[in-house]
């Protein structure tokens, strides 16, 4: 059997990605720069770069901020091996001015991460995500395990939050079946959720009276800028967030009807990582 390639299989995708492929049975590489710590379901083989995993593998998935500046000579050597399928993973902003997304300024390629899929001649899948659910934890947590306020920008901006795994679940698909082929798939989460009702549903998730205080918007950009993020990212994420005040995010349905299930809710991820939110 030949092997899946998996960028990224620490990560917020790629980990739960790796443990469905693996008990799909499928054979899985994971691409780690940390062997020793990666702790993957036994079988799994561990690669230190994407390069070096390459060689008789079928299918890669693409995570380009872990390829960073390999990207596009192991999407060459993927061809070159005989690699039959490309999974990119995008972004549902991806054709977007590049100075609206923030990522762009961390070194994400998600525009490029799709284009090379296409480009190569090889079937291709490329994945869309919108804002996934664990952001609200990294940005959040800190905030209420250390009391009730949550304070951020734009009390009434709007997100329709994915599920990481439920992200890692249509790639399983994209991966393992002939369905996704040549399509370009945006996901998001179930429900259109302003900054304030999210914290309303940890606060419901948690029993706790949680609320949402709205900072000016000037002052979260100099503290991105203060804590070491450039103005540029800064800039992105406010214009992002502000572009969403008037209306509703986008919500999908691609993810329901591939996975023949609702997506997990917002709610759902607040009770799988209650344990990062409580002390
Ligand atoms: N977060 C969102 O809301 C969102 C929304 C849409 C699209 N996206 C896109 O999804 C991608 C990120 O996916 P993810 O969250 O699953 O990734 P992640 O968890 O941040 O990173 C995946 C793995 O890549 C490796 N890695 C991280 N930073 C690296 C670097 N600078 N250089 C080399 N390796 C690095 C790490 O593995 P090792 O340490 O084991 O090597 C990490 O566990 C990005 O392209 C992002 O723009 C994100």
């Amino acid at each position: 059997m030949k092997a899946i390639l998996v960028t990224g299989a620490t990560g917020n995708v790629g980990r739960p990605l790796v443990a469905l492929l693996a008990a799909a049975g499928a054979r899985v590489r994971a691409v780690t720069r940390n062997p020793a710590a990666a702790q993957f379901p036994g079988g799994v083989e561990v690669a230190g770069s994407a390069t070096d995993g390459l060689r008789g593998a079928s299918a890669v998935f693409l995570n380009s901020r872990a390829l960073g500046d390999e990207l596009a000579s192991v999407v060459d050597a993927a061809r070159r091996e005989g690699v039959t399928r490309l999974v990119a993973l995008s972004a549902i902003n991806a054709d977007d001015d590049f100075a609206r997304q923030p990522s762009r300024f961390r070194g994400d390629r998600n525009k490029e991460v799709e284009q090379y899929a296409i480009d190569s001649g090889l079937e291709w899948v490329s994945l869309r995500p919108t804002v996934f659910a664990s952001n609200f934890f990294g940005m959040w947590a800190p905030q209420i395990r250390a009391g009730d306020v949550v304070s951020g920008p734009y009390a009434c901006a709007s997100t329709a939050p994915i599920v990481d795994s439920d992200i890692s679940a249509v790639a399983a698909a994209a991966l393992l079946t002939d369905d996704l082929v040549d399509q370009r798939i945006p996901l998001t989460g179930p429900q259109a959720f302003t900054n304030a009702q999210l914290v309303d549903v940890i606060g419901g998730v948690l029993g706790r009276p949680l609320r949402y205080r709205e900072l000016p918007a000037d002052l979260v950009r100099r503290r991105f800028i203060h804590i070491g993020f450039p103005a540029e990212f800064a800039d992105a994420y406010m214009g992002l967030l502000e572009a969403t005040l008037t209306k509703p995010a986008l919500v999908t349905h691609d993810a329901e009807k591939i996975l023949g299930r609702p997506p997990q809710s917002f709610g759902d991820a607040i009770a799988a990582n209650r344990g990062l939110l409580t002390n």
